[in-house]
């Protein structure tokens, strides 16, 4: 809703008022046509005010109506009354000033920022285009570039860039609403032809159509087919080359294409997919987020290779006070120029002072005693790893929580070696550390919920995608990517080529196909987990073919390229070639393809040809069928969390939601008659053999993602 009252005796002042980011359901804007008319009908009101409840101007559509009949006033006549006022209004943004929230404001003919708001219009983050005029009011304030960089890519502004651009009219740091209630008495009176955006032309510019093509030929290159950004330079297109009736008819023409897209609907699901999984309970009853998290002001992390570094620099850069130690010294050192590298540089990107004395580099283990939680980094061994966690429940103070940065090792066996298993948990991070968005929290099954908890706060602190997962082999992320890199080897072996496959992948829209990913990584990393495992080199069962591992498929090229030392781009080759170790362009390799025509020869394989549909659907259909697994095992607490992991960490388009999203849209009786197909055809690979939940929910009728829970019911929850 929306509340009105007079004040300073001729300013009228609207509030928008439906917490938590006042967003424009049909009760706010029928508010906002109400207050409005109120407005125009009190003569003794000369301005208006608009401004939102509880510190925040609006957050945009009400994301949650998208999916049903629309009702109350629609938006875009609503804008325009605000604009047709004949008394000046004058938008009061503190907060954020978001989506619609932007196009109201830019309905109005004046606007004030608070110093902290941030604005923008990121519905193309949702699957959609500003189409309540935003696509054509912004180019007539700012101009056709920056509007084209904003509505394309939905980046949020802070005040300070927004009145660099043009966007408010002045800035402040005193309370926003008072300083607009003066601007307005200032303005009463004044001519409004002028602020009025949508009589306004935009400004020109000259060859505008290269500007276009340029823009687009880029949009669509980084979209990786994604159709939102696409439909969003067609729509400043039309702002910039049509009078504004038909810019509008244009906006709206782009919005109904794509507003009830397959896309749309996976992007607003990971909306709010991303913000579902901080929420689940636990099936005992008790949940983790009401669990009251520990304090923690002082950290340590232990090891200070690539990762422990990136966690250093993640912890600093929230504040906290931090112990860093590494057993090496020439690595200390390094360690410490690195790190005070990185933290001086997003400090200055920040625009921030640095601060490198939260950092205490030392070698010795025991100057963690004062931490309230220490995250362990060091070689993924776990015989070290046990040792450091019997060595740190010796020196820690009582109720320190430990955290391994494990990728895949067995969370509980670490807190075997400690007095108090309630406090452990893993917190996986993913390289570069504190620049990646995704940390997976291992939830053990002695970890209590305060541990949980505090981790999933700490994540949060650090601006990560934090999501809570059962202690299984390779967690969730990297346990799915196993049966997709295991089809990527087969196809190698029936006859693709990385490339072939990498392709397909990216294709589908993932932002590396699977080898170039690997060669980003390193494949010897990899190939040190099957050595351990017992599963390299050719006669590791006897009388067993070597394509085999107790009677299950096994294909041992990628061990074959690590023993030519081939491990990637750090060594200039894996599954391609580089210019030089650590170069990052990809360049076919002929040896490869020879490597891979002889090894087809000794094992007696033809190649045949394999389309990218073929490589699409088996390697994404493993993983997905994984997903089910993890799910029917207890060890991801919905498919919400699954999809969150891989859009935030793995590189899957969010555009088609995740994996477990991607599979409903699919339709599961499709995904499960594949996996038959494929089974059927590869019947020593069980990744292919489909999952009992995936059948359930098929016999179930297939129901949407929201409701699988109903059908897992899992009595064996890891959570
Ligand atoms: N419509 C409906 N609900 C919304 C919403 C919107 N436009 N924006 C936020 N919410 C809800 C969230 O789902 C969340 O609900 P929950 O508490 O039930 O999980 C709650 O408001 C708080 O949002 P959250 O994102 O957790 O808070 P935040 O302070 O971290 O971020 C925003 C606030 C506004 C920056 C962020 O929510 C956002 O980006 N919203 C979407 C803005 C947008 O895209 N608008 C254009 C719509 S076309
Ligand atoms: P990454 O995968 O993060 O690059 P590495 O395995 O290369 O990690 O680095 C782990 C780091 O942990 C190394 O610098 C190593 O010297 C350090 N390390 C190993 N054991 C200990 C220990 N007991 N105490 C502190 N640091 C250790």
């Amino acid at each position: 809703m929306a509340q009105y009252r007079r004040v300073s005796g001729s300013v009228g002042l609207i509030t928008l008022i439906n917490p938590p980011v006042n967003a424009l359901s049909a009760k706010v804007r029928q508010g906002i046509v109400d207050t409005v008319q109120r407005a125009l009908g009190d003569s003794e009101v000369k301005s208006v005010v608009i401004c939102g409840q509880g510190g925040v101007f609006c957050g945009g559509a009400d994301i949650k109506e998208f999916g049903g009949l629309m009702t109350g006033p629609p938006l875009i006549p609503m804008i325009h009354s605000i604009e047709a006022v004949d008394k000046p209004v004058v938008a009061a943004i503190e907060g954020v000033a978001l989506g619609g929230g932007l196009e109201v404001a830019l309905g109005c003919h004046y606007r004030i920022a608070h110093a902290k708001a941030r604005l923008g219009l990121p519905e193309v983050t949702l699957g959609l285009l500003p189409a309540a005029g935003g696509s054509q009011r912004l180019p007539r304030l700012i101009g056709v570039p920056a509007a084209l960089d904003l509505i394309t890519t939905g980046r949020h502004v802070t005040a300070a860039e927004a009145l660099r651009l043009g966007i408010v009219d002045e800035v402040t740091n005193q309370n926003t609403v008072d300083v607009a209630v003066k601007f307005a008495l200032s303005v009463e009176g004044r001519q409004l032809h002028s602020r009025r955006l949508s009589t306004t032309p935009c400004p020109r510019l000259d060859d505008l159509d290269a500007l276009f093509e340029e823009v687009m030929q880029r949009v669509k290159q980084s979209a990786r087919g994604a159709i939102a950004p696409v439909a969003c330079v067609q729509a400043v297109r039309a702002a910039a080359t049509l009078p504004y009736p038909q810019g509008m008819e244009r906006e709206k023409e782009l919005m109904a294409s794509i507003f009830h897209s397959g896309q749309a609907r996976a992007l607003q699901y990971c909306f709010f997919a991303q913000r579902a999984v901080g929420r689940w309970s636990l099936p005992t009853g008790a949940r983790w987020d009401t669990s009251e998290p520990r304090p923690v002001r002082k950290a340590a992390v232990i090891g200070l290779g690539t990762m422990g570094r990136g966690i250093v620099v993640a912890l600093a850069q929230t504040g906290l006070s931090v112990v860093a130690v590494e057993s090496q010294g020439q690595q200390l050192a390094q360690a410490k120029q690195a790190v005070s590298g990185m933290l001086e540089r997003g400090a200055r990107r920040r625009g921030v002072a640095p601060q490198p004395d939260l950092v205490r580099y030392t070698q010795s283990l025991r100057d963690v005693a004062e931490a309230d939680l220490v995250i362990e980094a060091v070689f993924e061994n776990m015989a070290l790893k046990r040792e450091i966690f019997k060595q740190l429940d010796a020196v820690c103070k009582p109720g320190t929580l430990l955290c391994t940065n494990t990728s895949g090792l067995d969370v509980d066996q670490l807190a075997s070696q400690t007095r108090h298993p309630e406090l452990v948990v893993g917190m996986h991070f993913f390289a570069p550390a504190h620049v990646m968005k995704l940390l997976e929290v291992v939830y053990g099954p002695r970890s209590s919920p305060q541990a949980v908890a505090t981790a999933m706060q700490l994540g949060k602190k650090m601006g990560k995608v934090s999501v809570a997962v059962g202690n299984c082999r390779g967690f969730v992320g990297n346990r799915m990517l196993k049966p997709y890199m295991e089809q990527a080897n087969f196809l190698l072996e029936e006859g693709a080529t990385p490339e072939l496959v990498d392709q397909a992948l990216e294709e589908f829209g993932f932002a590396m196909g699977v080898f170039r990913m690997s060669d980003l990584s390193g494949l010897d990393v990899g190939w040190r987990v099957r050595q351990a495992d017992g599963l390299t080199g050719p006669d590791v069962t006897p009388g067993q073919p070597e394509r085999s591992r107790q009677g299950r498929r096994y294909s041992p090229v990628a061990d074959l390229v690590c023993e030519q030392g081939r491990f990637g781009q750090k060594t200039g080759r894996g599954w391609y070639q580089y210019e030089k170790p650590g170069s990052r362009e990809a360049k076919s390799d002929p040896w490869l393809h020879s490597f891979l025509e002889g090894y087809r020869a000794r094992h007696g394989l033809v190649a045949r040809r394999i389309s990218h549909q073929e490589v699409q659907e088996r390697c994404l259909y493993t993983m997905i069928n994984e997903g089910f697994r993890i799910l029917d095992e207890g060890f991801a607490a919905g498919p919400e969390d699954i999809d969150t992991i891989y859009v935030s960490g793995y590189g899957w388009p969010r555009h088609r939601g995740g994996p477990m999203f991607y599979a409903s849209m699919v339709g599961l009786a499709r995904v499960l008659e594949r996996l038959e197909h494929y089974h059927q055809a590869h019947p020593d690979v069980p990744y292919l053999e489909p999952c009992s939940l995936l059948r359930r929910l098929v016999a179930c009728g297939s129901p949407p993602v929201h409701k699988w829970r109903e059908v897992i019911r899992s009595p064996h929850s890891q959570l």
